[in-house]
Order: C-alpha cells, then sequence, then structure tokens
C-alpha cells in the first residue's frame, strides 16, 4: 500500500512544485496493477454503486487510484488518505463504489468522464500495458492556445516538435487539439478518450493538457516535455519569431535515428524529403 501511495505523491509533489495544480485543478488516476489490485482485496466498500453516466466494458473490474474533486494536489503528500481515493468498477463497467480514502468525505475528480474512458482506449491499445493518466494546467501550453491563430493538432504538433529537437521522441505520434469543451463534461470525456486511441497526449483548449503512460513517471514526463517546448515556443515568439528552426528534413532524421513511430499524416515533407 505505501508503495502505492508514494508513486502517487512523488508525481503529484512535482506537479504541484511545477505550478502546473493551482487550488484543486489538475487531476490523476493510475489503473491498479496485480500487485496493487491485491491490497484491496477483501476490504469493505465505504460506499454504495455509484451509476457511470455510460457502461465502460473494458474496464469492468479494475480498481483505480484517483484524486478527489476539489481536492488540492500539493496536499497529497501531507493527508494522501484525504485527497485520494481507491473506487471499484463494477462486473459490467456500469457503476464504481469506493473502497478506500477521500477521508472523511468526498468523491473521484469531476474529470472522471475524461479518465476513465481514456482509461478503456489506453488500456486497449497498449495491450493492457498502460495505467497512468494525468489532466493538469501547465502555463505555457494553456497560454499558446490563446497566442497561435487557428490551432490545430497539426500545426500544434508541428510547433512543438521544432521548438524543442526532443519532442519527437517523446510523442512521435504527435497531441491532439481539442477546441474548447465544457470542463467535466461527457462531451470532453468522449473527445477526449478519442484523442488518447491515436496519441498519448491531447490539450484543452483554453484549459490544460492530459497524457497517458505505462506508468505516472512516463505520463508525467510525456507533459513535461510539451510543456517545455511549449515555454520555449512562447520565448521565441516574445523575442520577435523564430528566424530558423528545425527543418522537416531534420524532424525526419531524429525520428529514423531514435526509431520513433511517428504519424505520417502530421508531416508535411516536400517532395525531395520523402
Ligand atoms: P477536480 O477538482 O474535480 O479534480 O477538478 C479540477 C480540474 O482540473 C477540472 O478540470
Ligand atoms: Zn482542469
Amino acid at each position: 500500500m505505501q508503495k502505492l501511495i508514494d508513486e502517487i505523491k512523488k508525481t503529484s509533489g512535482d506537479m504541484a512544485r511545477r505550478g502546473w495544480a493551482e487550488s484543486n485543478g489538475g487531476n490523476i488516476s493510475l489503473r491498479l496493477n496485480e500487485e496493487y489490485h491485491r491490497y484491496f482485496d477483501g476490504i469493505e466498500p465505504k460506499s454504495g454503486w455509484v451509476n457511470l453516466p455510460m457502461e465502460m466494458p473494458k474496464i469492468s473490474g479494475e480498481r483505480f487510484l484517483v484524486t478527489g474533486t476539489g481536492r488540492f494536489l500539493r496536499n497529497i503528500e501531507l493527508f494522501p488518505e484525504k485527497n485520494i481515493g481507491v473506487i471499484e468498477i463494477d462486473g459490467k463497467g456500469g457503476a464504481y463504489q469506493l473502497l478506500w480514502g477521500y477521508e472523511p468525505k468526498g468523491a473521484p475528480t469531476s474529470e472522471l468522464p475524461s479518465h476513465l474512458l481514456s482509461h478503456c482506449q489506453i488500456k486497449e491499445k497498449s495491450g493492457n500495458g498502460m495505467f497512468a493518466f494525468i489532466h493538469t494546467h501547465p502555463n505555457s501550453i494553456i497560454a499558446l492556445t490563446y497566442a497561435v491563430a487557428a490551432l490545430d493538432t497539426k500545426n500544434l504538433t508541428k510547433l512543438l516538435w521544432q521548438s524543442h529537437a526532443e519532442c519527437i521522441v517523446v510523442f512521435p505520434q504527435g497531441v491532439e487539439f481539442l477546441p474548447w469543451v465544457m470542463a467535466g463534461s461527457m462531451d470532453l470525456g468522449i473527445a477526449t478518450a478519442e484523442a488518447m486511441s491515436r496519441r498519448n497526449l491531447a490539450v484543452w483548449q483554453y484549459h490544460g493538457i492530459c497524457g497517458c503512460g505505462r506508468n505516472l513517471d512516463e505520463a508525467f514526463g510525456r507533459i513535461d516535455v510539451a510543456e517545455k517546448a511549449a515555454d520555449i515556443c512562447l520565448r521565441v515568439m516574445a523575442a520577435g519569431g523564430a528566424k530558423q528552426t528545425l527543418t522537416d528534413q531534420q524532424l525526419r532524421e531524429i525520428a529514423i535515428n531514435f526509431n520513433c513511430h511517428v504519424d505520417l499524416r502530421l508531416f508535411d515533407f516536400k517532395q525531395n524529403e520523402t
């Protein structure tokens, strides 16, 4: 149990210290692997079954560690049992019950639709190898969604790939851009899960970013690199704009060198570069 708590403490503490988690901003979920799942065998549930807004059979019977709604990520290190909880999905994927946490009373994050629907997708696409999903509010990513005209998945990805030479290695499938949708809504959950079926990062316009990974470190790392690239991009814009940048050919060479499976639909290779 302590190992599981230590894992989320590290990520939530890092997020808070990065300035990504003002007030109750941001939320984390971790699907429990076999070892962590067993910690909660035979435990007396702390709630009745709570219906999910739609059935999610792909995650039936799974257990998740999820941050609480309204709770501050920066307080998880101090009081884990108040700020995080462990929920279990029923056999049909239509309801959850609380097994542990949210002391003395509380509920999972309001972004639960995005978390659980994304877990359905990332579990499937990874052959049951991806367990972590993070949503957070990093300044530079959010600022970019105001500062750049006509953003879409293709030009946001290109902008980030060109702003830092490691980006194409860390997120070769790019970053999905989702135009503004109401926070906490099913619509946002459905759009985010669809994005996660194709990529490991999705930006929510004027709001923040989501990332997934095999573990919390990997999900955090992807967001960290994207945020650093967004920060560099804004600094370049503030300094009068790029005077030169990584070419398509150079990006392609990086991807080949590091053996990355780039989403080629995001690339506009010039004729002589294909
Ligand atoms: P919660 O407090 O419900 O987790 O919401 C925070 C947030 O970032 C909503 O998008
Ligand atoms: Zn948010």
